[in-house]
């Protein structure tokens, strides 16, 4: 598929940003689109391009990345082959959009965390940097073998978040980190979502890892 058909097929917002300044690639949680989480890009650094694809699988009229049996319980095989999608999508949009040169940096919330940490896994040439609110291990019972030595990654989570349960975000930061990748976690008391400390410290981590 061309690069021009991979993305007018796929519905999403591009917004150039400061020349030289990072691109967010912004995956949104459950139920959102390309809109979700535009003030959460703006908070974070408003300089920063913008490219926000929209989850393609629908559960009741949902808009999500993959699909999944029950809350918690990822359709693995559908989560691998929709990384590799989404792997495509940065790469017609780097081609189309002219981003060689700008860091790509996947801030994902909730189900866009664990495709973005899907994809970090599998296709890690795809992105230069992740930044995961509540994600969480993404692949079930299989593991990647890809070299992650490049990746950095921030991870963002509530210690007791029933949705990102803390043995899987556990397990997310050994798989990753045994891969190679650097990882950084911001753990803090509560639940799933984006508290104000969250943002503080995804901040603190961008300005020093992009
Ligand atoms: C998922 O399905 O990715 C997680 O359970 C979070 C969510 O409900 O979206």
């Amino acid at each position: 598929m061309t690069a021009t058909k991979t993305l007018t097929d796929w519905p999403h917002l591009y917004v150039p940003g400061q020349p030289g300044a990072p691109v967010f690639l912004l995956l949104h949680g459950t139920g959102g689109d390309e809109r979700s989480l535009r003030p959460l890009a703006v908070e974070l650094d408003p300089d920063a391009g913008m490219l926000a694809p929209r989850g393609r699988v629908s559960e009741d009229g949902m808009n999500r990345w993959f699909r999944r049996h029950a809350e918690g319980v990822f359709d693995v095989d559908d989560v691998i082959s929709r990384s590799a999608d989404l792997a495509g999508f940065i790469e017609a949009a780097r081609e189309q959009y002219g981003l060689d040169g700008r860091a790509i940096v996947a801030v994902g919330f909730s189900n866009g965390a664990n495709i973005a940490l899907a994809t970090a896994l599998l296709h890690p040439a795809s992105l230069d940097r992740v930044v995961a609110f509540s994600g969480m291990y993404p692949l079930g019972e299989r593991e990647s073998s890809s070299d992650l030595t490049a990746s950095r990654i921030l991870m963002v989570n509530g210690d007791a978040d029933p949705m990102a349960p803390l043995p899987s975000v556990t397990r997310a930061v050994g798989a990753l980190r045994g891969r190679g990748a650097e990882v950084e976690q911001h753990l803090r008391p509560g639940g799933h979502g984006i508290a104000q400390a969250d943002l503080t410290a995804a901040r603190e981590w961008l300005s020093s890892a992009t």
